[in-house]
């Protein structure tokens, strides 16, 4: 089982980005975390972050031949990018939203995913620690004999 993990715009910064909306985990630390775990699992991830959108678009249709599930933490892009959403539908892969923060808690413009309808699921609001959960959630729904 391969697994490719999305991180979008900003997340480069994570560590030093406004830390008490994020948290003070560097991404190195968020990828080094999901490495770790994924040894346990048995599967492998690769972590890829770009500030770009068309690049993450490229990444998700790259994964297609390769991959059998994304996490995606896809930063701003989560509420106004339809490319995303259509280069997820495209692949026809699971994928597990993630947000660090609790976007219920947030302004009213992070309250509208484009992501969250054709996620298997949204884990947010457990910061660095979600990227974990998200990968155990997918594990789990891939090694599940109903899928
Ligand atoms: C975020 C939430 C987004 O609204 C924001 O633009 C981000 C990070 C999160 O992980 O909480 O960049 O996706």
């Amino acid at each position: 089982m391969h697994v490719l993990v999305l991180h979008g715009p900003n997340l480069n910064l994570l560590g030093q980005r406004e830390p008490d909306v994020y948290g003070r985990v560097t991404l190195d630390e968020v990828d080094a975390a999901l490495g770790r775990r994924a040894e346990a699992l048995g599967c492998t991830v690769e972590c890829r972050q770009s500030n770009h959108e068309g690049v993450l678009v490229d990444a998700i249709q790259a994964a297609r031949g390769g991959c059998d599930g994304l996490v995606v933490n896809a930063g701003a892009y989560t509420h106004t990018s339809v490319a995303l959403r259509d280069a997820l539908l495209a692949i026809d892969r699971p994928f597990v939203e993630v947000h660090l923060s609790n976007l219920a808690k947030r302004e009213p413009f992070r309250q509208r995913s484009l992501l969250a309808d054709v996620a298997v699921g949204t884990i947010q609001g457990f910061g660095a620690h979600g990227y974990v959960l998200a990968l155990d959630a997918l594990h789990a729904l891939l090694n599940s004999p109903r899928t």
